[in-house]
């Protein structure tokens, strides 16, 4: 996969990609990931990218032109799956969402900044509206690396134990069940004693009772029963 990201502010994706699972990622070619400085496709002296909004109002917006200028060029290069604009006013992201992405070849972020982007970017371009929940945040560049870090997660062999991604929370519309390591004590609370006994189907039925009864107890709109 490769997830190229437009922005005007490339230093804040910087850190989401340099450590850890997303580091390895990269590092073992299971994904390609290319920051674009919205900026350097400006064509003016002073390399503005943001202008005054018509009509008047607080907040400036990003100029179409230098967003489409790297878009553009972009597509010259490969054809995107989808083009995702990250906004609050999008679709709010939700595991199903992730999985689909999680199995296109080319993807390309948009992210705005102050009061978001011209709307006829979005009209010409635009394929996805997504955002990551009902607050703002102060531009794309966060929620960006929130998508990309729940899609690359889950190509496969990103993860150690492939399993571990299935059995995430919401992959079965519930949410994951308790879990434990050493000790078998800590501080007066104990594990509960089916998973040290070791009988595998007991541990199952387990497992499936207290994510049931956390999903029902935490988010009882995920289940079909109400
Ligand atoms: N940009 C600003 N706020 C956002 C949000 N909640 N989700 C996605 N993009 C955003």
């Amino acid at each position: 996969m490769r997830i190229d990201i437009l922005t005007v502010l490339p230093s804040l994706l910087e850190s989401p990609f340099a450590d850890s699972i997303l580091k390895r990622a990269i590092e073992k070619g299971h994904v390609e990931v290319h920051v674009h400085n919205i900026r350097d496709y400006s064509e003016s002296k002073h390399k503005q990218v943001d202008d005054y909004q018509y009509g008047g109002g607080a907040g400036m917006v990003l100029m179409a032109e230098p967003i489409a200028k790297c878009i553009d060029k972009l597509q010259t290069e490969r054809k995107y799956d989808e083009i995702i604009y990250m906004t609050p006013d999008g679709k709010t992201l939700d595991q199903r969402d992730v999985n689909g992405f999680s199995l296109l070849k080319n993807l390309l972020i948009i992210c705005g900044h102050y009061k978001g982007i011209d709307q006829r970017i979005r009209d010409e371009y635009v394929t996805r509206e997504i955002s990551i929940g009902d607050y703002v945040l102060s531009g794309g560049e966060l929620a960006a690396a929130v998508l990309c870090d729940a899609i690359i997660r889950l190509i496969p062999g990103v993860l150690s134990d492939e399993t571990s991604a299935l059995t995430d929370s919401f992959q079965d519309d519930l949410l994951a069940p308790p879990v434990y390591t050493r000790p078998e004590e800590w501080r007066g609370r104990r594990v509960p004693d089916i998973l040290l006994g070791g009988n595998h189907r007991d541990i199952e039925n387990w497992r499936m009772d207290e994510a049931l009864r956390r999903t029902r107890e935490r988010r009882p709109d995920l289940l079909d029963e109400n």
